[in-house]
């Protein structure tokens, strides 16, 4: 008892738990007994123990998912931030690292667990309140011996002077680093590495010239963004068609119904615009995604979307239609002449798009062939193209807003002095 679980609920939805005697964790899912997860495996699926039939996953806690899940006492470091800062501040086992201002703790369970089991985390926060949670935290995440906090104001003392010449590294997240680079230098081992976190650009043109004038050296910013791609499977069913020659009107007196037709046959897609929502109907796994896309030829763009959660799962259709059909599409429906092309609509709610793109290309053949057996009894229409065939493909489209920015990271080194 007293543990620290994350329980995962989906990719963005997961919360830290401290498991207590009589304790429970409640959630739209149901109510579940700390007791009941007891002795069972990180990574195991939980069922409710009462109030509904959910579940949640128990993961262990990890410095990244306690960033994700973490009570903000201050703004945080994130882990496109906390990973860069990590990695170029050269951290490994044994190495000691002093921080300032230890803020929520976010950045320190990073640092803490790049220099475990022998290194160590001396962080200074000059508000006593945060210190005092902080230190708690570290505690109650099994930390403390690896970790040492003090409140103390590093702007105006600089660091201790005990821990002159120990440092492998040093991490500032203050309002006015510049005012401690002097301290920071005194504090770095020969060919120790400097890290400093700011929101704003000015701050970062202060601290390189108090860098500079503090003999460091390969000064460098970076600016850390997360651009997110969207990789899928889709079917296309054009390729084929689109490069075919249009085919040839046909003269207004062929048919009267035909535009009508056009339309209707264009439409069968717009039929699915169900949505249904049903705790665990499906289960893929949390968390799973499966997305399907087919663009049909009438110009109709057909979309079916499965997403999973935990204790949950959402099943989406849509489907859109183009508000004229392609001129290829119509043509080809309209020489159909009244064809019952619409009667293989696939796009019925809870059917996949690939199916119902299949039926429209098949109904499309089917009035192709019905078409061109007229054609040739009409005297002279040119049998249309053959149906379209379907291509699978992955896609992977880039999110155009890249996401991330809090700050900027400033790295610096400072070597053996001459
Ligand atoms: C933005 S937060 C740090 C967040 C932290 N990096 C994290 O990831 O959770 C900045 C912290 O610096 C502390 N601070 C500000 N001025 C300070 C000073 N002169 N000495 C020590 N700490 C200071 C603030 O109280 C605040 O908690």
């Amino acid at each position: 008892m007293g543990d620290c679980v994350i329980v995962y609920e989906g990719l963005n939805s997961m919360k830290a738990v401290y498991l207590a005697e009589n304790g429970r964790f409640e959630n739209r899912f149901g109510i579940f007994k700390h007791q009941s997860w007891v002795g069972k495996p990180f990574g195991c699926k939980v069922t409710a123990t009462m109030g509904g039939h959910g579940w949640v996953y128990l993961l262990r806690p990890t410095p990244e998912l306690w960033t994700q899940v973490l009570r903000h006492r201050t703004q945080i470091l994130y882990l496109a931030d906390i990973s860069m800062a990590v990695t170029h501040l050269d951290l490994r086992p044994g190495s000691v690292v002093l921080e300032s201002g230890t803020g929520s703790g976010s950045l320190t369970h990073s640092l803490i667990r790049a220099v475990a089991p022998t290194g160590h985390v001396h962080t200074f926060e000059f508000h006593p309140g945060r210190a005092e949670e902080a230190a708690v935290e570290f505690k109650q995440h099994g930390l403390g011996e690896r970790v040492t906090v003090t409140q103390r104001n590093i702007e105006e003392l600089g660091f201790p002077d005990t821990l002159h010449g120990r440092a492998d590294a040093v991490f500032l997240d203050l309002p006015g680093p510049w005012k401690v680079i002097p301290s920071v230098a005194a504090c770095l081992k020969p060919n120790g590495r400097f890290c400093g976190f700011s929101p704003c650009i000015e701050q970062i043109q202060r601290t390189a010239e108090a860098l500079s004038s503090n003999g460091f050296t390969d000064i460098i910013t970076y600016e850390c963004l997360l651009r997110e791609y969207e990789v899928h499977r889709e079917t296309l069913a054009t390729t084929v068609r689109l490069a075919e020659p249009p085919a040839p009107k046909r003269p207004r007196t062929a048919g009267p119904a035909a535009p009508a037709e056009a339309k209707a046959a264009a439409g069968p897609s717009s039929a699915a615009g169900g949505e249904a929502e049903g705790a665990g109907a499906k289960e893929a796994g949390a968390g799973a995604e499966v997305k399907e896309e087919t663009v049909a030829d009438a110009g109709a763009e057909v979309k079916a979307e499965v997403k999973e959660e935990a204790g949950a799962a959402e099943v989406k259709e849509e489907a859109k239609e183009e508000a004229t059909p392609a001129p290829e599409a119509a043509a080809a429906e309209a020489e159909a002449g009244g064809s019952k092309a619409e009667e293989g609509d696939g796009g019925q709610p809870g059917t996949s798009a690939g199916p119902s793109a299949a039926a429209a290309a098949g109904a499309e053949a089917a009035a192709g062939e019905e078409q061109g057996g007229r054609g040739k009894r009409g005297g002279g229409f040119q049998r249309p193209p053959p149906p379209a065939s379907m291509l699978q493909a992955v896609s992977a489209r880039p999110n155009l807003e890249a996401r991330g920015h809090t700050g900027y990271l400033i790295f610096a080194r400072k070597f053996v002095c001459g």
